[in-house]
């Protein structure tokens, strides 16, 4: 057993990267992904416990919130969250609190990757994508050498009921996004799509991807295609892709990634 585990949900890799760089400066932790039912629920050994994760319709992502209700931490383990988000922070920090009780909590805006609903790039206070890369690789400095630490943070994250209500609505939108998924001639039948897909809702079918209805909004399929051949509608076929470099769609097929 490590001696940290961060558990991370991420759809087009900032926080797999974001919950990467923490665990270089770490050491010794498991980073366990939560895109689908984790592979580990029993953190007991763990000495700090982590969550890394987007901010999605103003709240968690998925299935987020349940996955970490079947999360098993020791009652002297340190517990800490970082959120990512594009425009606003939304209520997933405060929703992790609830169930795990925070001992330190952060967050960093970086750009919009909701490219169906939002300009690829939203991102605040306004920056280019490249500097807001460095500011978000100070934060993850910043959050490790906190949780090397083991500082506590001051407040309670705010609790914004306004986003809990929306983070109810976006998941009732999923069923109609689905509908709108297209996928162009310039489609090569690789399977990414299918493959990165943590709801299993894509299926090859003569060579080409097939949609189902059990979809969560992460747009994997859309930022990933090789070929940017998956649109939601028209309106992503003019919005500039935004996957993180360092984070390949390998990395989130994978269930556990161990850093030393
Ligand atoms: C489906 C979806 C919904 C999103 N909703 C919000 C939101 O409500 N507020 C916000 O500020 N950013 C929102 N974002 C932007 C992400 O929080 C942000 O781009 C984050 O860095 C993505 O991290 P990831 O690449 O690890 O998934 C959303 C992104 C996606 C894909």
């Amino acid at each position: 057993m490590s001696e940290n585990i961060i558990y991370c949900y991420s759809g087009s890799g900032h926080c797999l990267d974001m919950a990467k760089s923490i665990a270089k400066r770490l050491g010794d932790t498991d980073i366990v992904m939560m895109r689908s039912f984790p592979e580990k629920t029993d953190a007991t050994e763990a000495k700090r416990v982590g969550f890394v994760f987007p901010c999605y319709g103003g709240g968690l992502p998925g299935h987020v919130e349940e996955y970490i209700k079947a999360i098993k931490i020791a009652p002297d383990a340190y517990k800490f969250a970082v959120e990512q988000f594009a425009g606003y922070l939304g209520c997933g920090l405060h929703k992790i609190d609830e169930i795990v009780g925070l001992d330190y909590w952060n967050f960093i805006s970086n750009h919009s990757t909701c490219i169906w609903l939002m300009p690829h790039g939203l991102c605040f206070p306004p920056t280019s994508a490249e500097k807001a890369k460095e500011r978000v690789d100070q934060k993850a400095m910043e959050v490790a050498a906190a949780v090397k630490a083991m500082k506590k943070s001051e407040k309670k994250p705010p609790k914004k009921a306004l986003f809990a209500l929306e983070s109810s609505a976006f998941s009732q939108m999923h069923p109609m996004r689905t509908k709108k998924f297209r996928v162009s001639d310039a489609c090569i039948g690789c399977g990414t799509c299918a493959r990165i897909c943590p709801m299993g809702n894509i299926v090859l079918q003569d060579g080409r991807p097939g949609f189902g209805t059990n979809c969560i909004g992460c747009l994997s399929c859309v930022q990933y295609c090789p070929k940017e051949a998956i649109n939601v509608g028209r309106i992503t076929e003019k919005r500039e892709r935004f996957p993180n470099p360092n984070v390949s769609a390998v990395d989130l097929t994978k269930k556990i990634i161990h850093i030393d």
